[in-house]
């Protein structure tokens, strides 16, 4: 029986109540905090960094998943780490050395996750699986917000399943991009257990309804 776990994305909160939002989000029944990290470099947005990470930190009493989309890569995977991060993934396009960011993060204790573009291949997991933790497949572009789920990306997730399920480890499998209550159970069904969702959940607020609406979609 698989774990659902939904995963609110704050980039889609008001950031000038980010305190109360990721309070608000988890007492509607989140159960990871989504933490989108943008550089305006790997990806043309700008948002928050380690110490909003740490300051938030008190504020939730769920992992914090840290998604990466920067480069370089390696000191802010090492300073997400030590402000509080539970997970931190990153695109491994953005690493020069792979194996080593992945070193890296789990030397702090953390999860390790790797991030897959829309049109990014699996093949770096050949390598590199046993190292991993986490599978994040993009469902967007990463950058933004609010954009329509991209199709192909329910293929990859079929194949990740497959590569997570013949190391017979327990790898998360998640989905980032355009996941609303109505596309959420098609997603389940490719193979993800794991569902980021912001502009759908902050969007729509009592958030209650809408993350109760996705869990009811999958449990069915
Ligand atoms: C995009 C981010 C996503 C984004 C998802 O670069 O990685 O986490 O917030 O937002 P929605 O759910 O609105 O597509
Ligand atoms: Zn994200």
């Amino acid at each position: 029986m698989t774990t659902y776990r939904i995963a609110p994305s704050i980039l889609s909160a008001d950031f000038a109540r980010l305190g109360e939002e990721v309070r608000d989000v988890i007492s509607a029944g989140a159960d990871w905090i989504h933490f989108d990290v943008m550089d305006n470099h790997y990806v043309p947005n700008l948002t928050f960094g380690p110490m909003v990470c740490q300051a938030l930190r008190k504020h939730s009493s769920v992992p914090i998943d840290v998604h990466l989309m920067v480069q370089p890569v390696d000191a802010l995977a090492l300073a997400f780490a030590k402000a509080g991060a539970d997970l931190v993934s990153f695109h491994p396009d953005a690493s020069a050395h792979v194996d080593r960011t992945l070193q890296l993060i789990r030397g702090e204790g953390k999860q390790a996750g790797l991030v897959f573009n829309p049109a990014t291949p699996l093949d770096v997991l050949e390598y590199v699986i046993d190292k991993v933790d986490l599978i994040l497949i993009m469902s967007v572009n990463p950058g933004f917000g609010g954009q329509s789920f991209i199709d192909s990306a329910l293929r990859k997730v079929e194949k990740a399943r497959k590569l997570i399920d013949a190391t017979g480890r327990d790898i998360r499998l998640e989905v980032d991009g355009g996941i609303k209550v109505d596309n959420i159970r098609r997603v389940a069904d490719a193979g993800a257990d794991t569902f980021v969702a912001g502009s759908a959940i902050f969007g729509a607020p009592p958030y209650r309804n809408v993350i109760d609406a996705m869990r009811s979609a999958l449990a069915r």
